[in-house]
């Protein structure tokens, strides 16, 4: 009797810990994909945001308005290869084409909950899930910067006239403006396509 209680409880431990293990690989492959596309992201922020200040000093801001257009699209897609996909979308978008999904909509209502209820902009972390298919989808939380007002500020104060002008020539919609610096402006939303993960 002894005996069998001591296989048993070997048994019920070598179980719990097989469990455990394989619960731990999961969280570590997670974790692997997010330290990815904050790596991705990082870059395309830093490509996208000295681009848009050369363009700026070059052809000043009304200047850069159609640079952004044809730009934005190119430059968040260099650090992308055929497995991986990055764009920007945001509830209060510029561009149509930035329309959230319904997925994208459920994580911004996520992010601005968490700015709502005080949470600082540091601490809002990047959300890693896996979705039915088997792809994995990296959300992080744009924030706007002092920089970003004179295109996404107050129409009255930020904004200069020629370059609303510029703004809504090309964008007739567009509802991107009256952010003020340290709102979440939109978010990050990489997916890494099931091919690359075997
Ligand atoms: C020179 C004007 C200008 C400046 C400065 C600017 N943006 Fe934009 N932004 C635009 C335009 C134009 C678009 C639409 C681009 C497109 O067609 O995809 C845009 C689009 C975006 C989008 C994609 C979602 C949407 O609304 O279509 C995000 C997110 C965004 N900007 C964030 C920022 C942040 C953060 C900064 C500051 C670091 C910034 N922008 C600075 C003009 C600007």
């Amino acid at each position: 009797m002894k005996h069998t209680l001591f296989y048993i409880s070997i048994l019920v431990i070598t179980l719990f810990t097989a469990c455990n293990n394989s619960r731990k690989s999961n969280v570590v492959e997670k974790s692997d994909y997010t330290k990815m596309g904050n790596n991705i992201v990082k870059k395309t922020f830093d490509t996208l945001r000295n681009s848009l200040q050369m363009a700026i000093s070059q052809s000043g801001i009304e200047g850069a308005v159609p640079y952004c257009q044809s730009a934005a699209y190119a430059l968040t897609n260099s650090y992308v290869s055929d497995s991986v996909t990055i764009r920007r979308t945001a509830l209060k978008y510029r561009n149509p084409a930035n329309k959230p999904d319904t997925s994208e909509e459920r994580i911004l209502t996520i992010f601005a909950s968490l700015k709502e209820q005080g949470i600082i902009n540091d601490s809002i972390k990047p959300i890693t899930e896996e979705g039915k298919n088997g792809n994995i989808h990296f959300y992080k939380p744009i924030m706007l910067q002092q920089m970003c007002t004179s295109c996404h500020g107050s129409k009255s104060a930020d904004i200069q006239p020629p370059v609303w002008k510029a703004i809504t020539t090309l964008y007739p919609l567009d509802r991107a403006y009256d952010f003020k610096t340290g709102d979440l402006r939109g978010m990050w939303h990489i997916i890494f396509l099931k091919s690359i993960k075997n």
